[in-house]
């Protein structure tokens, strides 16, 4: 199978970058600063917006846990450095969380998440959900909250954490063009019929929380949040070849 050969190859180049580019939460940014919060920010919306992140962050890190358990060789090992790199944002993202002063709401998001990572089936999902869904939002999410803020030390927190998202997205693209190669049809649409199950759950428990301060920080009105949002991942879904936007439009 020469794919999966070329696959091999390529990840343990991609795992040996991010190995190279490893770094420590102490040193990724200037400590010293302190968080700001503009005028019409209330703190609870603060505290809210990057409770959210860091459950987002811990689900990233439980699902890679997962993986490893599900697949072998390289992309355990890039799984195992996933991972890790997941653990430290949620490091960065408490060490912020600790300067606001505001402890973090419980959620309902923490249920849906753990229906998220009890899935049986093939790893593939957890991988659609993980790679192409989750870092999006996150990377949307960082790059909103940086720009509404303005705070240095959450831009650097966000600039250091974006780089490695963006390498999991690579990663997910790669590992998808191998694993879904022989997977039917209908078990596709089984596994999109979930994604979007989990996706919508989600996103109503976090427009449900966080609405005043999803509207004030990143602009958004709770119907054209979802279409748009949703819009995106079914063209990635598309892109990565494990649906036609013509199925998906069906389903
Ligand atoms: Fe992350
Ligand atoms: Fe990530």
């Amino acid at each position: 199978m020469p794919s999966m050969i070329h696959m091999q190859d390529r990840l343990t180049a991609l795992n040996k970058a991010a190995l190279s580019g490893a770094w420590a939460p102490a040193d990724a940014v200037d400590w010293r600063m302190t968080p700001r919060r503009p005028d019409w920010l209330l703190p609870g919306d603060f505290a809210a917006l990057t409770g959210q992140l860091l459950r987002g962050e811990t689900l990233a890190a439980d699902i890679c846990h997962r993986l490893q358990d599900l697949v072998k060789g390289a992309l355990r090992e890039s799984f195992r450095i996933q991972e890790e790199e997941e653990r430290r944002h949620i490091d960065l993202l408490n060490r912020y969380i600790e300067k606001l002063n505001c402890a973090a709401q419980p959620s309902r998001m923490t249920e849906v998440f753990s229906k998220t990572l009890g899935w049986q089936g093939d790893a593939a999902a957890l991988v659609l959900i993980n790679n192409v869904v989750l870092e999006a939002e996150a990377l949307t999410l960082y790059r909103a909250i940086e720009t509404a803020l303005g705070c240095p030390l959450f831009r650097g927190i966000a600039m250091r954490i974006s780089k490695d998202e963006a390498r999991h997205v690579r990663l997910g693209q790669m590992i998808l063009d191998t694993i879904l190669e022989n997977m039917p049809l209908d078990e596709r649409i089984g596994i999109f019929v979930w994604i979007r199950d989990q996706w919508r759950k989600t996103a109503l428990a976090a427009l449900d929380e966080y609405s005043a301060a999803l509207r004030a920080v990143c602009g958004i009105e709770d119907r054209a949040f979802l279409q748009a949002r949703w819009a995106t991942h079914q063209a990635s879904f598309s892109r990565c070849g494990f649906l036609p936007a013509s199925i998906m439009a069906g389903l």
